[in-house]
């Protein structure tokens, strides 16, 4: 899709060429004697546009407009959520007219970066087609969208303009990656995917590593994993290299089952196709990467993707099976099904070698967190205050929130064990805080954050389909490191979190 920012006065609205006008509307109204004028203070009067964010009132072929379609949109105080909500409703009451281009008008009395943002946003989801496997799909129409602003020269607005669209770019490659089937993701096709996103787009390079090279490294809960599958294993190493060669990362590590049924400790039957999904925290990633190479921050970024299926066959891991992680721990694999901690916690200790600034892990990891947070915001994970306050602030501004949860000690309790030196499950209880305690053990070497994507990378029932979460909160995080960098005082050091020095309960062998 094609967006465009566009100088537009309000006054100059009635005269603007496009099949669809949505004009987003404060309660400062739109002043003047014009024909918008008046038909803003008309509806506003007759009580037909009620001010009450997401009321819409739609027009065909309204006199004296140039366009066939006009949708007044009450956008309440004009903050980022109230423009999305505004902009979703008005697409509500266009979509069945298909119109190929559409016109957003921001006017005065908004923080107009904040809203371009988000109208960019809400206007790519609104108007995502999933087309892999369903080309019969009606396609999508909608191919030029104008963000109207009074003014397109203003810097600050051109800026949250040009990474919007780099960003939501992102993001529906991400939806497009965790919406196809299992069989149309298998772990060779997202490498493949990482490969052409390398071949076509500027400063990013790919590594893939099969299984002889992941046994060499000693993945061995990553390859336990992975062994009752007939699908090849791929570890996937994308980097992004948009700063200085002496800066170091951050790295991204996306959880990448394609498949997960379970293991031996199998997942019941219904929704089970929901499972494909378990592959949104690479596709994250992809979709992260797909931005920046839009972007170009000045930055540098490592992702890495343990790809494989959680499957059955007569290699397959058994309840009891220990196995021994690269970091050396050995773990305990008492639940077949806690699968997503066990390619993470090979890919944790894998990013030690890049000696990162923070490493962030993305994960559809448990059931507990739907439970805790539902489908609002991500759980987030982290013992470094500055990385979690970073993350959070991210998520808020880019309207794709999480929430913080603890990792005290005691939430380890469970998984001691007497056969290894850890096992893969505790109890049911915070079992989402368990699992990111699972994960800790392997971040000693750097600031580390984990975000619980469960309950938001998809939707289920019948708008079933990837969200193509976080792949907002994460660029903006990453847009976040490099402003403040370049807004620091030019001889003082480089903005780093402080690395969270803790102490873990055993050394890690090596
Ligand atoms: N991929 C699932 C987590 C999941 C389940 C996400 C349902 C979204 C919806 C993960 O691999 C898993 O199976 N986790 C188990 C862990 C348990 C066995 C400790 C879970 O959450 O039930
Ligand atoms: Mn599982
Ligand atoms: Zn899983």
């Amino acid at each position: 899709m094609n967006f465009r920012l566009e100088t537009l006065a309000a006054s100059a609205a009635a005269s603007h060429d496009s099949d669809a006008l949505v004009v987003l509307l404060t309660a400062d109204g739109i002043p003047g004697n014009d024909a918008l004028a008046r038909l803003v203070a008309d509806a506003r009067d007759s009580g037909d546009l009620p001010a009450k964010p997401g009321k819409t009132l739609a027009f065909y072929k309204p006199e004296g407009f140039s366009v066939r379609h006009l949708v007044l949109a009450d956008a309440g105080d004009g903050d980022a959520r109230k423009v999305r909500q505004a902009l979703t409703s008005a697409w509500g009451t266009l979509k069945s007219a298909s119109p190929a281009r559409l016109s957003v008008l921001l006017h005065g009395g908004i923080d107009m970066p904040l809203a371009v943002r988000a109208a960019v946003a809400a206007a790519a989801d609104a108007s995502y087609v999933y087309s892999v496997t369903k080309p019969s799909a009606e396609p999508r129409v909608l191919s030029q969208v104008a963000i109207a602003v009074p003014d397109a020269e203003d810097a600050p607005v051109r800026q949250a303009f040009d990474r919007a669209v780099g960003t939501v770019a992102g993001i529906e490659f991400a939806k497009e990656w965790g919406n196809r089937p299992a069989n149309h993701a298998t772990p060779t096709l997202l490498a493949e995917a990482a490969q052409s996103l390398a071949g076509t787009r500027s400063r990013i390079q790919v590594e893939v590593l099969g299984p002889r090279e992941v046994a060499k490294l000693g993945m061995g809960a990553f390859l336990g994993v992975a062994q009752g599958s007939e699908q090849e294993l791929r570890f996937i190493v994308l980097r992004y290299n948009g700063g200085a060669k002496s800066a170091a990362p951050t790295v991204l590590v996306g959880k990448g089952i394609t498949f997960d049924m379970g293991g031996i400790s199998i997942k019941p039957a219904a929704e089970m196709d929901e499972m494909k999904f378990d592959m949104c925290g690479a596709a994250s990633v992809l979709g992260t990467f797909r931005a920046l190479a839009d972007i170009q921050p000045a930055i540098n970024v490592v992702g890495l993707i343990p790809a494989c299926e959680n499957m059955i066959n007569g290699r397959a891991v058994k309840p009891g099976d220990v196995v021994t992680s690269m970091s050396g721990q050995t773990i305990e694999i008492l639940n077949t099904d806690a699968e997503g901690r066990l390619v993470l916690c090979d890919a944790l200790t894998y990013a030690e070698r890049f000696g990162p600034r923070a490493v962030i892990d993305i994960a559809t990891l448990t059931g507990a967190c739907v439970v805790a947070l539902g489908a609002v915001r991500a759980g987030l994970f982290s013992a470094d205050d500055a990385l979690a306050q970073a993350l959070s602030g991210a998520g808020e501004r880019a309207l794709d929130p999480c929430w913080r949860m603890p990792l005290d000690d005691e939430y380890a309790e469970g998984l001691k064990t007497n056969f290894a030196d850890v096992a893969n499950i505790g109890g049911r209880m915070g079992g989402a805080i368990t699992a990111a305690k699972f994960l800790q053990r392997f971040t000693d070497k750097f600031p580390w954050a984990h975000l619980d994507i469960a309950g938001v990378a998809w939707k289920g029932g019948t708008a079933k389909g990837s969200t193509g979460r976080p792949v907002g909160l994460l660029v903006e995080y990453l847009q976040s490191v490099v402003d403040s960098r370049e807004a620091a005082v030019p001889d003082s050091k480089p903005v780093r979190t402080t690395p969270a020095k803790k102490k873990l309960a055993k050394p890690v062998k090596r």
